[in-house]
């Protein structure tokens, strides 16, 4: 079985870490909303630790999703796409990449200039490198309360866009995703 994405369709691996990375990033945008909008004590601090647990998984699933893309770069989008759009898809999945690494790392600023641990579905604490420091924690805190909502809107559009490549234009882009050849 080829592993790797063709010059026309995207492989079994890059679609199995595509869409398993897809359901867990949604389920955090949502568990990060619903998580901070509760009074404090349990069960928010447990809902933070998986939160926090499985955003560390998505950063390592990002860089290794990244590794992989350099071993096997994804098709080229359809010829019969014009330039601008083509660009706006590309900067689309740019943006979409730039949030996977940012949330995370703002995440792990967060726990560590808060004064918190983070500790990875209860199995091993991630070394905690900067001392506590309650005001710029505040400012990391916004910056990665701002970064979830742009990634939020920008998974919106990005539905949006894969909806119209199926619906509309009547080409293979959905389908690549989803089924592969
Ligand atoms: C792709 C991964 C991630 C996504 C999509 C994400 C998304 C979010 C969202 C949408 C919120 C709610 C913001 C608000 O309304 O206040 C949030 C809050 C939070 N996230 Fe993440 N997050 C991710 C990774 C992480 C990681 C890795 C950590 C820690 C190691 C983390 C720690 C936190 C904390 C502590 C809060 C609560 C901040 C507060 O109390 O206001 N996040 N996240
Ligand atoms: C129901 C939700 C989703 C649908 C229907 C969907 C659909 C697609 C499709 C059809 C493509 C292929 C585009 C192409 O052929 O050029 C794609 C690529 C991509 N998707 Fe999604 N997606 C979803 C959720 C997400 C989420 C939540 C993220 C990340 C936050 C994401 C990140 C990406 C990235 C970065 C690419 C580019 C892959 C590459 O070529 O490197 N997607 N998506």
């Amino acid at each position: 079985m080829n592993l790797r994405n063709t010059d026309h369709s995207y492989g079994p691996v890059t679609r199995a870490i595509h869409w398993w990375m897809a359901a867990i990033i949604i389920s955090l945008i949502g568990l990060g909303l619903y998580m901070t909008s509760l009074p404090d004590g349990d069960p928010k601090w447990e809902l933070y630790d998986l939160h926090k647990s499985l955003g560390s998984l998505v950063f390592v699933l990002v860089l290794i999703r990244l590794a992989w893309r350099r071993i096997t770069p994804p098709p080229p989008l359809p010829a019969a796409m014009s330039s601008f759009d083509k660009l706006a898809a590309h900067t689309g999945h740019m943006l979409l990449y730039a949030a996977m690494i940012t949330l995370p790392v703002t995440g792990y600023l967060d726990s560590s200039l808060g004064g918190y641990h983070l500790s990875v579905f209860g199995l091993f604490d991630v070394p905690m490198l900067f001392s506590e420091d309650k005001e710029l924690f505040e400012q990391v805190v916004t910056l990665h309360r701002w970064i979830g909502y742009g990634l939020a809107l920008l998974i919106i559009a990005h539905i949006g866009a894969a909806l119209k490549h199926h619906l509309i234009d009547h080409d293979r882009v959905l389908m690549r995703m989803l089924r592969g050849q």
